[in-house]
């Protein structure tokens, strides 16, 4: 089954940029200040620092585990260790597709607003309305998800070593370094340290069971858990790497992208006077508000939707290798006819997932009295139920199906302190994953409320 398509990672350095360049993302950037903005600040970020640690490692090292034990993508890994679960996998690969689809729509319309700074910023006085202006309209959006989704593409095909890696460690140190540009910029703004003391000073009266199920949520989105990316990255390493340590540097990368991400935003909206809580309008259309009255503004502004950019093609090579290296290892293809064939598959879903912004207003009434538009479906569905119920099934598969023994040895290859951790991992990963994916799901699917009689 071994193909010459398959490659492998150059170098450490090289695999820790690409895995951190998967996790850091539109959820880091975009969702996470946001989130942090509407559920109590420092209480909302405790609580996802708490996660990531008792989970977010864990899940990782789980990943990362079984992509190295079995040198395979996602579903043949699962069928490789036992033939009867390649359906995890398989579940996995289409829930990266349909990620992909509307991620590449939100990649597009960074592009979209990088090439609005290169022309002197977006001008219209209403910023918020410009954007909803240009998110509904047929057209345009199409053009800049094609050309995303071509980004991708062209990345992808220079493979692993040649291609995802390279791309990734340009973008990751320059990303950090306009974000902590950007951030120092906004929190030496006269009226910054509101937003510090919002961002970072736990309230926790606005601390419940919400706050806790959406940390966690945002913790999978973020960390890129729960569909196979980390299984499909660790399937490209050598058995010397040490697991443990890694799945520790790729969460505090991760982590430490958000902090910055909400230190770069939410002073300055503080200091401007802006509402933190503006949903998707709080990147597209609350900053370039910012960006219009600060001094340099434009500058800025550029800086900031390039390294977006940086994060999202990413994430977004990631998603896109999760089907191809399938289509390597399963079907024979060539990496080539891979990345085109399903490259084009997740550009013509997202173009059902864009026209649903303006256009096309069906609405579906799935888990949603109110109705949800084809593009909310697509995220509803991946990150609130079909990634837990990946986490999920990774848990009950290390348990019952492939072992803890077998996994012990393979996390012990390689590892410098012969696994230290392994007693925390086993707990983590055989009591809390199932109990936080129980918890996650019931409230997602509104039947924690039902079942708590709210
Ligand atoms: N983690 C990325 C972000 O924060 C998105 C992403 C990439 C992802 N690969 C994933 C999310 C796999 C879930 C699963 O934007």
């Amino acid at each position: 089954m071994e193909n010459k398509d398959r490659g492998s990672w150059g170098s450490k350095f090289g695999f820790i940029m690409a895995a951190a360049g998967s996790a850091i993302g539109l959820g880091n950037l975009w969702k996470f200040p946001y989130l942090a903005g509407e559920n109590g600040g420092g209480a909302f970020v405790v609580v996802y620092l708490g996660i990531v640690i008792l989970l977010g490692f864990t899940m990782m090292l789980g990943e990362l585990t079984v992509g190295r034990a079995t040198k395979l993508n996602q579903y043949n890994a699962y069928k490789k260790i036992n033939p009867k679960f390649g359906f995890i996998g398989g579940i996995g690969i289409l829930t990266g597709f349909l990620i992909l689809s509307f991620y590449s729509v939100v990649g597009g319309w960074v592009m979209k607003y990088i090439f609005q700074y290169i022309l002197g910023g977006v001008k219209d006085a209403d910023k918020m309305g410009y954007f909803v202006n240009f998110i509904t309209s047929p057209v345009e959006p199409l053009f800049w998800h094609a050309l995303f989704m071509g980004v991708t593409l062209f990345i992808v095909l220079g493979g692993i070593s040649g291609g995802i890696e390279k791309a990734s460690k340009i973008m990751m140190p320059l990303l950090f370094l306009f974000l902590i540009i950007i951030a120092v910029r906004s929190l030496t703004l006269p009226g910054a340290m509101e937003g510090v003391k919002y961002f970072l000073i736990p309230n926790w009266s606005e601390f419940n069971l919400d706050v806790l199920v959406k940390a966690m949520g945002q913790v999978f989105f973020s960390l890129s858990l729960g569909m196979g990316t980390l299984v499909t990255y660790g399937s490209y390493l050598e058995g010397r790497e040490d697991l443990p340590s890694n799945a520790f540097t790729i969460p505090a990368l991760d982590t430490l992208a958000a902090l910055l991400a909400g230190l770069a935003i939410l002073p300055a909206v503080f200091a401007f006077g802006m509402e933190p809580g503006a949903g998707p309008g709080l990147m597209f259309g609350t900053l370039p508000r910012i960006f219009s009255v600060m001094p340099l503004g434009g500058i800025f502004g550029l800086m900031f939707f390039i390294l977006v950019f940086f994060a999202a093609a990413t994430s977004s090579i990631s998603l896109l290798e999760v089907p191809v290296s399938w289509g390597i290892d399963a079907l024979g293809w060539s990496r080539k006819k891979a990345v085109v064939i399903f490259s084009v598959l997740c550009f013509i879903i997202g173009i059902a997932a864009s026209l649903s912004n303006g256009p096309w207003t069906q609405k579906f009434y799935f888990f949603n009295p109110d109705g949800q538009n084809f593009f909310d479906v697509l995220d509803y569905l991946t990150s609130n139920i079909l990634l837990p119920l990946g986490g999920l099934f990774l848990s009950l598969f290390i348990t019952f199906v492939w072992g803890y023994d077998n996994a012990f040895a393979e996390i012990r290859k390689g590892s410098k302190n012969n696994f230290a951790l392994s007693g925390f991992w086993k707990l983590s990963m055989m009591i809390g994953v199932p109990l936080m994916m129980a918890l996650v799901f019931l409230q997602q699917t509104g039947l924690l409320s039902k079942i708590l009689g709210q």
